[in-house]
């Protein structure tokens, strides 16, 4: 490597789009986007930046400290680079509460910073679908949204077999805690965070945090037990009539009435790291052992607009990766082979042929809506345009020579068929677009 260059490495943790990934990019956010308005969902954006104290008081540390990208601007604000972007929403919504309507059916496409080890499926930047209803207590709305999860699987031809939807709740989780385990109030927040990371854990590590808090062995041993239970039998072994277990009841009879339990389960484990979840909380997850990561996360939070108004505002909603998420459609052959070659057209030049005969041409075309690229050397001989051609994945070449010019014609050649015809100049457009 010589050494008076610079790298050519994008920042750690980060990717470099290139065209053909700009490609299927494209084609993913669409799909997304086509489904979530097919539901009513509006598009909203936020800035980049945000204040460092909207992290601060509901994100939890390890969003909030540990992975956030923080800087001091220079007029002395604590400034973070945004790392999700469900307080950015919650203030957003603060901010024009007079004027908005709820229940709010909000989404955004936006790319996130956090600064975690890169690894499978981990990255420092990555993007995020995020769809999110607000000012809604109804059960219905946690229904909808794992409704609008399933549908963007189907949009990409995923079946059940592929795909888990694991779904918990914080409130039956403390209320277990509480009551079944006989853990103080004030350790269920730390045990939480200990089971988050339970999976990602060796066992002695995860017993070892769990003893730190201050639970025994036997405990211990009786919250591991508490894994293997269903939920009717969890319910069972509680003294009380918990909040937490009734959303869940009616959560999943209703997914049982439209049919949609067959991709989902109760998972006790699923607790999510954020501080701010209230009730509901759900992860996705591959079929696939080698996709090992959450493809969407997500959850009811109650209280995050009221961190900057006196109201509570419920809100419930996910995030999608785009890096795990590519891997899923990878790894089950979701993404179909034609997102990546688009059709071009490429007008040939010639020396003895000046450029405005092109570009008018070029013109025409643009104005019917076929994209198009005007050659740019016109002392390159024909052969060489055409294997340019080729090598592009241009599927047209067009050939306005003198020959052509004199009879009023344009040569089309079908690079896709290696098939060529002369058509007359005013069929020209029609032609094309048979062949594109
Ligand atoms: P999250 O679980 O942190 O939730 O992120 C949502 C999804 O984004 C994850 O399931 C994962 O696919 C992806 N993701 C997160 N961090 C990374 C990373 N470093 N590299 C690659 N992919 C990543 C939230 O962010 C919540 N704010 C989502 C939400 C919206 N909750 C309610 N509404």
């Amino acid at each position: 490597m010589d050494k008076n260059k610079l790298s050519i490495q994008s920042y750690k943790g980060t990717r470099d789009f290139y065209p053909q990934d700009m490609s299927y990019r494209n084609w993913y956010f669409s799909t997304v986007r086509h489904v979530v308005e097919s539901y009513g969902y509006e598009e909203y954006h936020s800035p980049l930046l945000e204040s460092y104290d909207i992290y601060a008081a509901k994100s939890g540390d390890e969003v909030a400290n540990e992975q956030l990208y923080l800087f001091k601007d220079k007029g002395g604000r604590k400034v973070a680079i945004r790392p999700e972007m469900t307080p950015s929403v919650a203030r957003m919504v603060a901010a024009r509460l007079e004027s908005l309507t709820l229940p709010l059916r909000w989404y955004s496409i936006a790319n996130f910073l956090r600064y975690e080890k890169p690894q499978k499926g981990r990255l420092r930047e990555h993007w995020q679908v995020n769809v999110d209803i607000l000012g809604s207590e109804e059960i219905e709305a946690d229904l909808e949204i794992i409704l609008v999860i399933t549908s963007i699987m189907r949009a990409f031809h995923a079946d059940d077999a592929m795909f888990r939807i694991k779904i918990g709740n914080r409130k039956f989780f403390n209320d277990v805690l509480t009551d079944i385990l006989k853990v103080k109030k004030e350790q269920v927040g730390v045990i939480s965070k200990a089971v988050d990371k339970k999976t990602k854990l060796s066992k002695e590590k995860y017993h070892e945090w769990l003893k730190d808090i201050g639970l025994t062995g036997k405990t211990i041993e009786q919250l591991e037990e508490i894994f293997s239970l269903s939920f009717a039998e969890i319910t069972r072994m509680m003294g009380i009539d918990s909040e937490g277990a009734q959303e869940l009841y009616k959560l999943f009879l209703l997914l049982q009435k439209i049919g949609l339990d067959t991709y989902c389960e109760f998972d006790f484990s699923i607790i999510r790291g954020f501080d701010y979840y209230t009730g509901t909380v759900f992860e996705v997850y591959d079929t696939s052992v080698e996709n090992r990561r959450s493809l969407f996360g997500g959850g009811r939070y109650d209280n995050l607009v009221g961190m900057f108004k006196d109201i509570t505002i419920s809100g419930i909603g996910f995030g999608l990766g785009d890096v795990t998420f590519q891997q899923f459609l990878e790894l089950h052959n979701l993404i179909p082979v034609d997102i990546i070659k688009q059709k071009k057209v490429l007008i040939a030049r010639f020396l003895d042929i000046s450029f405005e005969h092109c570009f008018t041409l070029s013109e025409e075309l643009r104005k019917a809506n076929i994209a198009n690229t005007i050659y740019l050397s016109p002392d390159h001989k024909l052969g060489k345009q055409i294997r340019f051609a080729e090598k592009k994945g241009f599927s047209v070449l067009l050939i306005l020579g003198e020959d052509e010019l004199k009879k009023g014609k344009v040569t089309i050649k079908h690079l896709d068929s290696r098939t060529q015809i002369q058509v007359e100049r005013g069929l020209c457009i029609e032609k094309i677009k048979e062949l594109l």
